[in-house]
């Protein structure tokens, strides 16, 4: 990652007409609805746009969308980069830089991911107060990352606390149950055992998945404010661990997406 890439980049973005969103959002695993909201759209797929990773991606269509949501320019990422897929910290994060570049001033990130904490249900959107990095490994653990900011990056709140509070008050206000916790993020692709999912326990998780905390790391090092946000797809009871059907956690993140959708717009809606 060089400037030179990014500025090629984001030079080929605004030349398509990407010209001036104030908000990113990535959208996750079964998490695509959304698109269908954006108006006067455009489209740049990942493998047109100079110095993106490819995208091989199984689950995602892959490319960057432009346009209006409720009232304001957004660029949306429909399917991101995964640890598993094979690429490493800094292509994952390429397209966060990118939209920053572009002029974005809030980040939305969403995710599908399994319940650590019993008490909530597949179904259930957590909103992310925090984190725990178990991907062994950093954006920022890179050779010229300096050149792009301080890499010793603060990390005491990397959730932007007043988007936090809005959205709170705004599922309250919708009648939308919203859980809050901690996120803990691990390479994958395989699920985790009874042993790991009793360990994510201990260490604190309320949820785990397989993203959001490279993307998180980058933002915080560009002081870009992020809402982040789980959709939960399966409950890890490790005294009652049922086999993992990925059928039905794509179902679950599809059928609870209306939900994130409807508080996604409220918010920026108030911003
Ligand atoms: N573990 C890891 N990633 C996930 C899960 C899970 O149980 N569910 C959805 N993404």
């Amino acid at each position: 990652m060089t400037q030179v890439q990014l500025d090629e980049s984001v030079e080929y973005l605004k030349r398509r007409g990407f010209d001036t969103p104030e908000i990113g959002i990535v959208l996750g695993t079964g998490l695509g609805q959304l698109v269908d909201d954006i108006e006067d759209s455009i489209e740049a797929h990942y493998n047109h746009i100079p110095h993106f990773p490819l995208a091989t991606v199984e689950f995602h269509s892959g490319k960057l969308i432009y346009g209006t949501i409720a009232g304001k320019k957004a660029v949306v990422m429909q399917g991101r980069f995964h640890l598993y897929e094979g690429y490493d910290f800094l292509d994952i994060t390429y397209p966060i830089r990118v939209m920053h570049q572009l002029g974005i001033q809030k980040l939305f990130v969403s995710n599908a991911a399994g319940a650590i904490n019993l008490n909530f249900k597949k179904g259930d959107i957590m909103l992310i107060e925090d984190h725990i990095n178990l991907q062994g490994g950093s954006p920022l653990a890179f050779r010229n990352v300096s050149e792009f900011g301080n890499r010793f990056v603060d990390m005491s709140e990397p959730y932007d606390l007043d988007m936090r509070q809005k959205i709170e008050a705004i599922a309250e206000k919708e009648g939308i149950s919203l859980q809050k916790g901690v996120y803990a993020s691990v390479v994958g692709p395989q699920l985790e055992t009874k042993a790991e999912y009793r360990m994510l326990k201990t260490l604190g998780a309320d949820a785990v998945g397989m993203s959001t905390v490279p993307e998180v790391i980058v933002a915080n090092h560009l002081r870009l404010p992020i809402m982040a946000v789980s959709v939960l797809t399966d409950e890890c009871d490790p005294d009652n661990l049922e086999p993992v059907n990925i059928e039905e956690i794509l179902a679950i993140a599809n059928k609870t997406e209306p939900k994130m959708i409807q508080l996604f717009k409220e918010l920026i809606k108030q911003l």
